[in-house]
């Protein structure tokens, strides 16, 4: 087993409060970044690991892909299905599961996506380990993250200590990752780091003064403004299976 049942629990608990999910963080670029990163996919078979409320798959429920969700928080899947209707939902398939533990094809996906999920495993370099073997030669992976090495992550954390100190939600600590311990991470599991974006998300105290449609924009000038862009800490970035 390479989650503990205690985080398994603790993270089930946690985003199954749908406040607590992303923290207000807006969609608007993610949902971007995933279009730009992908491209158009038809026929593929496409894996959503942490899908939360599915709002980044859900584009891929088209008729011609097949979708599998996987999350650990029962609430969360239950949002994802029921932004579902009723009559495409025949090509969809749901786990409430571990990401390590789900009984499924391994290899078995052309495309998976684990946006924002890391930071909720144990073990990250475990993660990749699993995900590379779920993919099928050719397939592409497409993970977010936050990248510590910055230095604008360092107002994350900040946050985060006063959150904890404060509410103490979460009952555990989030895992520190890296645009280098990815790498190697990818390198380990033969897959090959294709390309990567970098974006500066609204600082959590701005958030309180900034938000929705506003703090959307705020990311797209972050995204399309090189200088800006360069300082964020927040990435996503797609490898490949080679064939
Ligand atoms: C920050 S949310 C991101 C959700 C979605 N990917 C998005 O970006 O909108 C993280 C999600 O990952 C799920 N999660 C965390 N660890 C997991 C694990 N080991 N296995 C499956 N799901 C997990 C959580 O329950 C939560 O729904």
């Amino acid at each position: 087993m390479i989650q503990s049942d205690e985080r398994k629990q603790k993270v089930a608990t946690f985003f199954d409060e749908f406040n607590n999910y992303l923290g207000g963080q807006a969609f608007g670029v993610r949902e971007s970044l995933v279009a730009e990163l992908l491209g158009s996919v038809h026929d593929k078979k496409v894996l959503d690991v942490g899908c939360g409320d599915g709002s980044l798959s859900r584009v891929f429920v088209d008729g011609t892909n097949d979708l599998t969700l996987v999350d650990l928080s029962p609430q969360m899947l239950e949002r994802a299905m029921s932004a579902i209707a009723p009559d495409r939902r025949q090509r969809v398939r749901v786990f409430q599961n571990d990401l390590f533990e789900a009984p499924i094809e391994e290899p078995g996906f052309d495309i998976i996506l684990c946006i924002g999920v890391l930071a909720h495993v144990e073990d990250v370099d475990a993660a990749i380990g699993r995900l590379s073997r779920l993919l099928l030669p050719g397939g592409a992976l497409l993970i977010q993250f936050s990248d510590q090495d910055r230095k604008s992550h360092a107002l994350d954390t900040a946050w985060a200590r006063v959150r904890k100190k404060v509410w103490n939600k979460r009952g555990y600590e989030v895992t520190r990752t890296s645009m280098r311990t990815l790498r190697s991470a990818a390198s380990n599991h033969g897959l090959t780091w294709e390309e990567e974006r970098r974006y500066l998300t609204v600082p959590p105290i701005a958030r309180l003064l900034i938000r929705g449609s506003k703090a959307d924009f705020f990311e797209h000038f972050s995204l399309n403004t090189s200088w800006c862009s360069s300082l964020g800490h927040q990435m996503f970035a797609r490898l490949r299976k080679p064939r």
